[in-house]
């Protein structure tokens, strides 16, 4: 399914019935990373998965992608389905879209899911990373990019005993075009610092966590915990960044019991 929002098409996938829950993925994956929680969710609610900008089937324009931009182009889409207010899950980049999303609209928002995702904003170190694997992109294309993100993404166990997800993670990365890469890199490089956000963001927050996750590790869970007035921790045991596909049982579970509490 394709909607036409803001100019481009975004790819979406929309399944199920019931309270809607919008997934918005990580950097530099696409919506099929959120499968095992859209299909098995999909028999009590209504499970939207989107390709952001840049990734996956939807278009991919040579730009930087900000994190409002991407927030725009979720406003977009719910308008496109007619949906009044969401949950929201976001993992990482996710994340960093949902604090823009919430800073314009929080009214959308029923409840947020935060997963291996953080407040901060880059390190001058962490800045001058993102040029450099823009510049790896531009040269050596996406198989150079899933290389150097496979070890900040899946857990040590993960790499080596489960060459399936390996592949699994690597296609995703790869199918993706290198203008998006780039468009994610500038856009993060340039978000801004959400850490005042936390302590006005006023719905049911449930937030994740590997408790391997090196490229968000559970120190910045915490940080979000503290300060995000209604928020609970959730720490997935032998999961990294990419809880929900190392762990997909219990990520799911996890965001089932939440439900409940809404
Ligand atoms: C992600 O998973 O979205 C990225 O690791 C986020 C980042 O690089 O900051």
């Amino acid at each position: 399914m394709k909607a036409h929002v803001n100019g481009i098409d975004l790819a979406f996938l929309d399944q199920g019935q019931g309270m809607p829950i919008v997934f918005v993925h990580a950097f530099p994956l696409s919506k099929a990373m959120w499968n095992p929680q859209a299909e098995g969710l999909a028999s009590a609610f209504r499970t939207i998965t989107v390709d952001l900008r840049g990734h996956g089937e939807s278009d991919a324009p040579l730009w930087y992608y900000s994190m409002e931009q991407f927030a725009d182009d979720l406003v977009g889409l719910m308008d496109h389905l007619g949906l009044g207010r969401a949950v929201f899950v976001g993992l990482s980049m996710g994340g960093y879209i949902l604090f823009a999303l919430y800073r314009k609209h929080p009214d959308l928002i029923k409840a947020l899911v935060l997963a291996d995702t953080r407040a901060q904003p880059d390190t001058p170190e962490g800045r001058a990373g993102r040029f450099a694997m823009a510049q790896t992109v531009h040269r050596e294309g996406l198989e150079a990019v899933a290389a150097l993100m496979l070890p900040k993404l899946l857990c040590p166990a993960s790499l080596k005993s489960r060459p399936d997800l390996v592949q699994t993670v690597t296609r995703l990365i790869t199918a993706n075009q290198v203008s998006g890469i780039a468009g994610d890199l500038m856009g993060m490089a340039l978000r801004p610092d959400s850490t005042p956000l936390l302590e006005h963001i006023r719905c049911p927050t449930l937030v994740i966590v590997g408790e391997e996750d090196v490229a968000t590790p559970p120190d910045d869970a915490r940080l979000m915990v503290y300060q995000i007035p209604s928020a609970r921790l959730q720490v997935i045991p032998s999961a990294g960044h990419l809880s929900n596909l190392e762990q997909p049982e219990a990520f799911t579970a996890a965001i089932q019991s939440f439900l409940k509490t809404l």
